[in-house]
Formats: structure tokens, C-alpha cells, sequence
């Protein structure tokens, strides 16, 4: 599904990415965890096409994608979560969903008559709230809804936006416990819908329980990529965590 060749990202001097390579498959949940600042935002900004990669090759799907705008590649089902960015504050949940599918409408359904065109659109919006249990603010402003129901909001919009691959950075970052579990729900529909995840977290207990895969990055590089209980177990994550004076680290 993706394909990641050797990229190396830099900034001025800065060299943030030193040559990381991997893989991952249609359908797999990988996380990506590491100590702040070891490039991870970096990497989805990279994948997304709004970080230039200096080396290295990314492909979707077969086709190489590092060279394109970020749209063109959100338009080949790249769905990058935005960190409440990615939404209408001012606009209501209904609309912000009904706009992302109405962007990518075909233009076949432009000869349906506008009235049935609409009521439609808001029939499926109203499903996708209904997946994340939030068809009953539709009709509210999405900047009246708390920081991990905007989260959910944002997840369900890409889903809308028919993204395939979700790029999810620190989605449960300073919200509730109990949304947390709203959020990793989501996160489960996604996977049970066959769509691909990667998700940055912290919180290695939290992603363990749905992640395939776990990748650790540290100073740009990956330094372990396996499954979830090999990585945990491995003595090279507490070195990384524990082993240096990185009282930044949050395991
Ligand atoms: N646009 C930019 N210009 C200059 N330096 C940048 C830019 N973006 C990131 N960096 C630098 O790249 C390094 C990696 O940053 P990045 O945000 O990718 O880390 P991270 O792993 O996501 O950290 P955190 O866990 O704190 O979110 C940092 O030193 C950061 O200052
Ligand atoms: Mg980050």
C-alpha cells in the first residue's frame, strides 16, 4: 500500500529524517512512536506532501507520490488528520461533512436534480456522525463541540473525504479518558472497514491493543519495527526512553 524508500528530510542544516524506509500494507493499523522530536509529525508531513523529501521515494499503491501536491495525493486517498485544522469551526457538523462529499463527487451525479442531491447527502452525512455518536449536534457549530468530539469530527470528515490511508497524529493528545475510548473505537471501525492507519501516539499501552505493527523512530531513524509485544520487550525502547537524560520522553 505504502512504500517508503530511504527519505531524508532536512531544514537548513537541520537534517530531521536520516534515511527512513518502511513499509505498510492495505488494511494494517501501524503506530509510530518515539521521543519528542525524533521526526515523527515530520514523517506524516513528508507522506502528506507538505514536508519537501530532499531523498528518497514515497509510493502509493504502487505509484511513486513524492513528487505530487499535496492534494493529488489526498485525491489518491492519502487522509491526513489535521490536528483541529482540518475543520469549519464556523460551519456545522451536517456541513462539514456534506462538503467533504461533495468534493469528491463525480460528475455523474451532477444530472440528479439538486433538491434529491442534497437530501442524500445529508442522509449519508447524518450516517457518518451516527458511526461516532455525533448525529445529535449536527446541527451545531463544530467549535461548540470539545477537543476529542472535534477529533472524532475530523476523523469521520476524512473518512467522508474517502481517504483510504489515515494519517493520525497524537489524535487522543489532552483529551478525556473516556474520549480516548470514543477515539479508539473509531479507530477500530476504521480497521474494520479494511482501511489503512497510522497513528502517532505516546502512549505505547494505549496503541498496542490495535496496532499490528509498532515502529520507533529516534533522531529520524527507525530503530525497531515489529509487532507490539516484541517492541515493548525489546531493551533498545527503554534505552530510548530511559537509558539518556530525555526527561521529555513520555512512553
Ligand atoms: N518546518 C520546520 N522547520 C524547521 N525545523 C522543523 C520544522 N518541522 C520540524 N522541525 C524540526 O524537526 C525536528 C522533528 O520535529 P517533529 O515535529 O517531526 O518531531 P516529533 O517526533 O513529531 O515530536 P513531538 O513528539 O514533540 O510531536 C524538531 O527538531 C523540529 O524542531
Ligand atoms: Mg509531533
Amino acid at each position: 500500500m505504502l512504500e517508503l524508500s530511504d527519505i531524508f528530510v532536512s531544514f537548513r542544516s537541520a537534517h530531521v529524517l536520516n534515511g527512513i524506509s518502511c513499509s505498510v500494507r492495505g488494511g494494517e493499523t501501524v503506530g509510530v512512536i518515539g521521543p519528542n522530536g525524533s521526526g515523527k509529525t515530520t514523517l506524516f508531513n513528508c507522506i502528506s506532501g507538505f514536508a519537501p523529501c530532499r531523498k528518497g521515494t514515497i509510493t502509493l499503491r504502487g505509484e511513486r507520490i513524492d513528487h505530487l501536491e499535496p492534494y493529488l495525493r489526498a485525491q489518491r486517498g492519502l487522509g491526513r488528520v489535521f490536528q483541529n485544522f482540518g475543520i469549519f469551526r464556523e460551519m456545522s457538523l451536517l456541513e462539514n461533512i456534506q462538503l467533504a462529499l461533495e468534493s469528491r463527487r463525480d460528475t455523474s451525479a451532477g444530472f440528479l436534480p439538486w433538491s434529491k442531491r442534497t437530501r442524500e447527502t445529508i442522509e449519508r452525512s447524518m450516517t457518518f456522525l451516527k458511526d461516532v455518536g455525533l448525529d445529535g449536534k449536527a446541527r451545531e457549530k463544530a467549535s461548540s463541540l470539545s477537543g476529542g468530539q472535534m477529533r472524532l469530527l475530523e476523523i469521520v470528515r476524512t473518512l467522508a473525504l474517502g481517504s483510504d490511508l489515515f494519517l493520525l497524529d497524537e489524535p487522543t493528545a489532552g483529551v478525556s479518558p473516556r474520549m480516548k475510548e470514543d477515539i479508539a473505537q473509531s479507530i477500530r471501525n476504521l480497521q474494520s472497514m479494511g482501511k489503512t492507519v497510522l497513528i502517532i501516539e505516546h502512549d505505547i499501552t494505549f496503541i498496542q491493543k490495535f496496532c499490528d505493527r509498532i515502529v520507533v523512530l529516534e533522531e529520524g531513524r527507525v530503530v525497531l519495527d515489529d509487532t507490539p509485544e516484541r517492541v515493548r520487550s525489546d531493551e533498545r525502547l527503554q534505552e530510548i526512553y530511559f537509558g539518556r537524560d530525555d526527561r521529555s520522553a513520555r512512553p
